[in-house]
């Protein structure tokens, strides 16, 4: 069964390159990228796996967690560490969770058997700190993903959970955001008091409140 926006992320137990991980434990208040990979040793996630590591200050700055998998066995994904960080430039700082008998792929349905009946696809999951899904996105495996993607969903996802806004198309952190249709046009100056422009009576924006 899919995960859909707003499910509870399922939680595991799975062995991984920094130790066992109970899920919902290493999750702890934070927000959580669990994304996977097809193979160890292959060039996409390769380049994959190394630009995550590089992003760590971005992560961390977001205070998101991130934990990558495959089911690949952990002497495999601690083997091709070292060329991650030989190819790459990195010291590879997140764990690779380790997946041979499936059971993380198969609670989030991570493998797609009209691709490919064994490998993952590549998937990713961010999680809020009440554990509830808030993106999914499952990229071919000849693509590799942009993570400055991840990044500015998670500052959208931030941002609209704390704030009544929405983020346009291409919106990056520091531009205006668009108001949510549950204020009122008589609530407009008080909850938004950086100023708000009225395009339709449906296209209502603002300066990003916390900027
Ligand atoms: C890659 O990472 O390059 C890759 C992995 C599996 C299938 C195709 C490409």
């Amino acid at each position: 069964m899919a995960i859909r926006l707003g499910d509870t992320a399922p939680d595991f137990r799975a062995e991984t390159t920094e130790g066992q991980v109970s899920f919902h434990d290493w999750l702890g208040e934070s927000w959580g990228i669990l994304f996977s990979h097809p193979a160890d040793f292959t060039p996409v996630c390769t380049t994959e796996l190394g630009t995550v590591s590089k992003l760590r200050d971005e992560f961390a700055a977001r205070g998101v967690k991130v934990i990558a998998v495959s089911v690949d066995p952990i002497g495999s994904h601690n083997e091709w560490i070292a060329d991650i960080n030989e190819t790459q430039n990195t010291e590879m700082n997140y764990p690779i969770i380790a997946d041979p008998d499936r059971i993380v792929a198969d609670a989030y349905d991570m493998i797609h058997p009209n691709a490919d009946d064994t490998l993952t696809v590549r998937s990713v999951f961010v999680i809020d700190p009440a554990k509830k899904v808030r993106l999914t996105l499952t990229y071919p495996a000849a693509t590799g993903r942009n993570f400055d993607e991840i990044l500015r969903v998670v500052d959208s996802l931030q941002l609209t959970t704390k704030f009544q806004v929405a983020t346009p198309a291409i919106w990056r952190d520091g531009d205006d955001c668009i108001i949510s249709n549950t204020v009122a046009d008589d609530e407009l100056a008080a909850k938004f008091p950086k100023g708000y422009e009225t395009i339709k009576p449906y296209l209502r924006t603002t300066p990003q409140p916390n900027r």
